[in-house]
């Protein structure tokens, strides 16, 4: 029996991002895989008043439980209302579909986005299967999201090595065959921890805002979403080195760069390293303090404040998402 997003209380993506599109901001979507992670988002979100796409990929749904997944889901919006008397708008998204099939599911559980990432296909082949889900999600209300351009790293079971830019020329058709209500492009993001390769004190790369400016021109107001948004916070990065971690030459994408492109046609920015980052370092810190701790509260319950301020701190310097309802 299909269940329908409006039941749980999610909504799509599409007011969402007319709203980012006229003010200037950009929607952020955070991943989760676990009970600490999604109450951090929600947290941060209700206190920062920002709207929210909680995000989950293929593997957060073979590792949490595609059932369990959606009531957690569910569960966040209930929370969400006892929280707060002006409720957020929160959409709840599959990251990088690889085929109609798990797109579908998902549109059939209660999930009110999707993205059909077709960007490793030809061409052509993307334009089909991101056709076909659109034609399919059109008769849920729910929103999709395509891909045009591929990401270096890894998106969960379509990895690449190396990436390559989305070409401007590409996006008007694309977006005109599919019907697709979001683009995700490829502008020098990539997912993961280490987006670079740069010397220590070396700056990273500029993103491509030439491509992306090229891409609003042929498009205009058409939502754009960007992937392998983390800064990999080297905060973090420090603290898990110090309490016995690797995790040498870890970089991303300078904060004010993401601040620039979600003033532009960025509307939703993708964020999940970093909440993976703040979580590994905090644990390792309460691990190494305490090595009689076992727990699972007293080092996940910290993991999770650290988790709710970046999140709070990316909607309110970052994103610009704060303050909107
Ligand atoms: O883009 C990839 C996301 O960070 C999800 O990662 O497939 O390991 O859950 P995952
Ligand atoms: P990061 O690895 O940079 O957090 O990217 C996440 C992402 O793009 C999820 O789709
Ligand atoms: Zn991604």
């Amino acid at each position: 029996m299909p269940v329908s997003h409006k039941e749980l209380g999610f909504v799509n993506t599409r007011e969402m991002f007319r709203n980012a599109m006229k003010d200037g901001y950009a929607v952020p979507a955070y991943n989760f895989n676990n009970m600490e992670q999604i109450q951090a988002i929600i947290t941060a979100c209700v206190k920062s008043k920002s709207p929210v796409i909680l995000q989950v990929s293929k593997g957060a749904r073979d590792y949490a439980n595609a059932t369990l997944l959606r009531w957690m889901g569910k569960g966040a919006i209930e929370m969400m209302k006892e929280m707060t008397p002006s409720p957020i708008p929160v959409a709840l998204h599959l990251d990088h579909g690889d085929s109609f099939e798990i797109c579908k599911s998902c549109i059939d559980n209660g999930f009110s986005s999707v993205m059909i990432d077709g960007s490793a296909l030809s061409y052509e082949k993307n334009v089909e299967v991101t056709g076909k889900v659109v034609e399919y999600a059109r008769q849920y209300d729910v929103t999709v999201e395509g891909e045009l351009g591929v990401l270096a790293g890894i998106e969960d079971e379509v990895s690449s090595e190396h990436s390559h830019y989305t070409d401007p020329a590409q996006v008007e058709d694309f977006v005109k065959k599919t019907g697709v209500d979001s683009l995700a492009i490829s502008i020098g993001t990539s997912h993961g921890a280490y987006k670079f390769k740069v010397k220590p004190g070396e700056s990273v790369p500029p993103l491509r805002f030439d491509i992306l400016e090229e891409v609003e021109r042929r498009i205009p107001g058409f939502p754009i979403v960007l992937h392998g948004a983390s800064s990999v916070l080297q905060d973090y990065i420090t603290m898990i080195n110090k309490y016995g971690g690797k995790m040498d030459n870890a970089v991303g994408i300078p904060e004010e760069q993401l601040r620039k492109a979600a003033k532009s046609a960025v509307c939703k920015i993708n964020i999940d390293s970093d909440g993976r980052l703040v979580m590994t370092a905090v644990i390792r810190k309460v691990f190494a303090e305490k090595p009689g701790e076992f727990d699972p509260r007293k080092y996940l319950g910290p993991a999770r404040e650290d988790l709710v301020k970046m999140y709070m701190s990316k909607n309110e310097n970052v994103l610009g998402s704060a303050n909107r309802y």
